[in-house]
């Protein structure tokens, strides 16, 4: 069995504004999935996953996305572990050249899905990592990313920027443009996560602003003005300036809740951070339930959060200084 893992990420700054070509700044954390594989001959693909925040299940199809798997788990569960694991393994059957190869695949993540810590693309860019070596390619990480990225595209019908699987695949703190990446410098951050247990549905979110976007000139001037959050922010990155990136955190969230993408439980949770005395706190990635993400270098954001209502599980995160890594 070949194995690989990879980190999750928040989004620091400009989720949903990246959609229309504004900048963001993702940082992957140590929250990881681990992908293995071992290569099967009769073409078929085996997944069996855990910790997906439900408990363990096995799905086993001849490898056809169209072929509806025989299991007992909610659909959308199996279409989640399916798609993904899918688009990856046709990503590595291109890239090998093998075009009728399959694989059993194993999934263990402590990434909690669909709530805004990219947990599809780091099971896509593990599995992608895990599954070439198994075939003896060797893929650099910028490589990875941009099948990941494939991958993500598609069984996302093209609501998928580069961030996440750009972030996932070289670790630290990230630069995404439209199609420009890059890894960026960032102090030592003090990250509290706070999740409330659920997930928004991506999809939906990015219609909802697009939505208000085309309705409304304010709304499009509300998703430049995340631009310009962004870019005040890589300075303050660039600084080390915590005070100021919290500000720039907090102004962040407002415009993201103007825009329609927060909740009852992610604005509970945000303000619990803030009332803590954390140094900013906004909601990462889409939005609609999920995690929130707080800057705060004591104990007192995570005590808070613990007894917000609407807040399931609260930890620290580590910045994750390696993206895909090679685990035999
Ligand atoms: O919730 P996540 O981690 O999948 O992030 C979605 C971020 C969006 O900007 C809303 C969409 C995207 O692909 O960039």
């Amino acid at each position: 069995m070949t194995r690989s893992s990879a980190p999750g990420k928040v989004y620091l700054f400009g989720e949903h504004a990246v959609v229309y070509g504004e900048p963001a700044v993702p940082c992957a954390i140590e929250r990881r999935a681990r992908v293995g594989v071992r290569r099967r001959d009769d073409g078929k693909l085996r997944v069996h996953a855990e910790d997906l925040s439900l408990d363990g299940f096995t799905v086993e199809y001849g490898g056809s996305a169209d072929q509806q798997p025989d299991v007992d788990v909610p659909e959308s569960l199996v279409t989640a572990a399916m798609g993904y694991v899918d688009g990856a393994i046709e990503q590595v059957r291109e890239v090998t050249g093998e075009e009728d190869v399959g694989f059993d695949v194993t999934i263990e993540s402590d990434i909690p899905l669909g709530a805004g810590l990219g947990s599809s693309a780091a099971v896509v860019v593990a599995a992608i990592d895990a599954a070439t070596r198994e075939l003896g390619v060797t893929l650099e990480p910028e490589e990875i990313a941009e099948r990941a990225f494939r991958t993500e595209y598609e069984v996302q019908d093209g609501q998928a920027s580069r961030a996440d699987t750009f972030c996932s695949a070289t670790g630290g703190a990230v630069r995404v443009e439209g199609d420009d990446c890059g890894s960026i410098e960032a102090p030592d951050l003090p990250l509290v996560i706070g999740f409330d247990g659920g997930a928004g549905d991506t999809g939906e979110l990015v219609a909802g602003v697009r939505k208000l976007r085309e309705e409304y000139p304010f709304a499009e001037d509300t998703v430049a003005a995340i631009g310009d959050v962004v870019r005040n922010g890589e300075d303050a990155l660039e600084a080390g300036d915590l005070e100021e990136l919290g500000r720039l955190m907090n102004f962040n969230h407002g415009l993201l809740s103007a825009l329609g993408v927060s909740s009852r439980s992610l604005d509970s949770m945000v303000w619990g951070a803030r009332d803590a005395g954390a140094y900013g706190a906004k909601l990462t990635g889409a939005g609609g339930g999920g995690c929130i993400v707080a800057l705060d270098p004591t104990d007192e954001t995570e005590t808070a959060l613990s007894y917000t209502p609407g807040c399931e599980e609260t930890f620290r995160a580590e910045l994750a200084e390696t993206g895909v890594e090679r685990l035999e």
